[in-house]
């Protein structure tokens, strides 16, 4: 039988209240048609940035070169990634997308990663490319694929691109944010400031200060 005592009003509006939050956060939707990102007012630690005033935007700030040429590749693991997100490209400030531009040399790796605000789908252009995830749960997911096909990474799991075929890669990556950020695991354990303590590394994967002293020296 419905009830319309306080108590039962009160349970329902909180739990009207609570379904509608949503269970995840994403990038909140925009409040206007358009924020072009004005980095001379931000503060540091802004991921949403003050719009450029109206008057000031132009055609041009919808449009990004960045990304039309290939990137020099000069990192350890033989690959160019050109980011196409908001600190490169001013007018997706709250517009929740961003896109790569990623550029494998014969053999490169883009080293196991997560991106903590952003679901990440990609497609390959060209080459051969290895593309995985772990689960939270240490499952692996894997497939090669070649030009056109596509893949998803689900937001926040790691993931990595091996590129295994015998010329160079490329591919186009998209997120569901305009700042995704990206943790890149070698770095986050071996290339931190100030260091994570060797302590915690020799006991972390069990080995001992050499192998630990080795790798740090790989990524300077
Ligand atoms: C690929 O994983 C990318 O983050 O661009
Ligand atoms: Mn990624």
């Amino acid at each position: 039988m419905v009830t319309s005592s306080p108590s039962y009003l009160c349970y329902f509006v909180v739990s009207v209240l609570l379904l509608s939050l949503p269970s995840h956060s994403a990038d909140p939707d925009p409040l206007q048609d358009f924020c072009v990102a004005d980095f001379t007012r931000a503060s540091k630690s802004d991921n949403v940035f003050p719009c450029k005033p109206i008057e000031e935007v132009t055609s041009d700030d919808f449009v990004f070169d960045g990304a039309r040429e290939k990137g020099n590749i000069t990192d350890v693991f033989g690959l160019n990634v050109t980011d196409g997100n908001v600190l490169a490209f001013p007018a997706l400030n709250t517009l929740g997308v961003s896109m790569n531009r990623v550029n494998f040399a014969p053999g490169a790796l883009n080293p196991p990663h997560s991106h903590p605000r952003a679901s990440e789908i990609g497609i390959v252009i060209e080459g051969t490319i290895l593309a995985g995830f772990v689960t939270t749960n240490n499952v692996y997911y894997s497939k090669v694929l070649t030009a056109g096909q596509m893949f998803v990474i689900p937001r926040g799991l790691v993931h990595f691109q091996l590129n295994v075929g015998h010329g160079n890669a490329l591919s186009i990556t998209a997120f569901n944010s305009h700042l995704p950020g990206a943790s890149k695991l070698p770095l986050n354990m071996f290339s931190t400031t100030p260091s994570i303590p060797d302590q915690v590394l020799t006991k972390t994967f069990q080995v001992d200060q050499d192998v630990i002293t080795s790798i740090r020296s790989k990524f300077g």
